[in-house]
């Protein structure tokens, strides 16, 4: 059976040209290490991991950092960590949106054991903010905004740019959550205001699972505690801490293959068009959604969650079937249909909240820049055949 993957929220597949080539090559070696060996294999490799901090850079807009500022970690939960554990200290209050994925409000409900108190900017019912609403949650002691870009589960785009302006406005810090975005919508961390952008490499950049990272303005870092140390290859003549970027926030042995294979993966987004791929995934969103309407205009058996059009928003699509069990139909996706997709509440139950979908989630479909229209009809027909719609005529999609 054809097999059509449909979650590249998340993970993206394929992975962008050359990635598999590059972290194999590397492992079949020499695979050495970086910041430790006065070998010129060593100092190769240094290069290249220098180079894609550069990229991200560049990527991101960020003009007053420098390839330092660009903090690897092994994914984007993991930079949230480090940021959030380490700027907030008991007393202090953030602010958040109602859509976050727990990648943010898992450590904010950590923290909030040791003092540290949040609010929910609410969301209407497709996930997009109400902005106005976030100077009612305003206190003396607010700290930072950290919200995510993209939902993660309807692809509802937050207003950076206005959430940038909000955040210099009342001299509070913006943390951007670009896990949806990164490598897929421009994002510019001077013209938005962002202090700290955490990413990962895995899913709009393409690149190898286990990469992310994120880049933080000097002074934010020099007030930022570390949560992980240890040896770093430099200053080894004292046990303290390095204060110097990058080491402050990478301790260990690096995933080497993994960044190696995210150079690939970057080299590659700047030589093709984001601007296209986001062009066709915006086509192909139109036409899911269109498609689904179609089929069941009343929206009885199938039922597409959050916003019905391409306005701000990334290429995630969630339904449901509410005369069929969702993980069944899930499944049925996959084992009669050889369709991937991802059932429940995706990491997200505070978005379900606000969506009304919780708690039984929905079916998410997710698109990248390889996935065809063809395949959307194949996925469509599946659903039709699976919730018990007929697809005849007046389908505009013909399938
Ligand atoms: N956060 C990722 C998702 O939504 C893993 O699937």
């Amino acid at each position: 059976m054809e097999k059509i993957y449909l979650d590249q929220a998340s993970t993206s597949f394929p992975k962008a040209p050359g990635v598999a080539e590059t972290v194999c090559q590397y492992l079949k070696g020499p695979a050495v290490n970086v910041n430790r060996g006065a070998y010129s294999a060593a100092y190769s490799v240094e290069e290249q991991i220098f180079e894609t901090r550069e990229q991200l850079r560049r990527l991101f807009h960020f003009s007053s950092g420098k390839g330092k500022n660009v903090i690897f970690t092994k994914n984007i939960t993991e930079s949230l960590n480090i940021l959030l554990k380490g700027i907030l200290h008991p007393g202090d209050h953030v602010l958040v949106t109602s859509m976050e994925h727990n990648a943010v409000m898992r450590p904010l409900v950590q923290l909030q054991e040791n003092g540290v108190a949040f609010d929910r900017i609410p969301c209407r019912p497709d996930g997009s903010l109400m902005l106005a609403e976030a100077e009612k949650l305003l206190r003396p002691e607010t700290k930072l905004l950290v919200c995510l870009h993209g939902s993660n589960v309807c692809g509802t785009l937050m207003p950076v740019r206005e959430i940038g302006l909000f955040c210099r406005r009342h001299k509070i810090l913006f943390i951007l959550d670009a896990a949806q975005t990164a490598g897929v919508f421009p994002i510019d961390m001077e013209e938005f205001h962002i202090d700290a952008l955490a990413f990962t490499g895995h899913k709009g950049l393409r690149g190898p699972q286990g990469t992310g990272g994120f880049l933080i303005r000097d002074e934010l870092a020099a007030c930022t505690v570390p949560l992980l140390s240890g040896g770093t290859g430099s200053i080894s003549h004292t046990e303290e801490v390095p204060a110097f970027l990058p080491d402050r926030f990478e301790p260990g042995t690096p995933n080497i293959p993994g960044i190696l294979g995210l150079h690939a993966a970057l080299s590659f987004l700047e030589k093709n068009s984001m601007e296209e791929n986001l062009r066709h995934e915006m086509e192909l969103t139109a036409y899911f959604i269109n498609g689904i309407l179609d089929l069941d205009p009343e929206e009885k058996a199938l039922k597409v969650i959050g916003k019905k059009n391409i306005d701000n928003r990334c290429a995630v699509v969630s339904v449901q079937t509410p005369e069929i069990d969702m993980a069944r139909a899930a499944f049925e996706l996959d084992s009669e249909y050889g369709i991937m997709t991802r059932v429940g509440l995706h990491c997200a139950p505070s978005a379900h909240k606000t969506l009304g979908t919780y708690p039984e989630g929905t079916i998410r479909f997710s698109f990248g820049p390889e996935n065809t229209k063809e395949e959307l009809d194949k996925a469509l027909s599946a659903l039709a055949k699976i919730t018990g719609l007929h697809h005849g005529e007046g389908i505009k999609n013909g399938f």
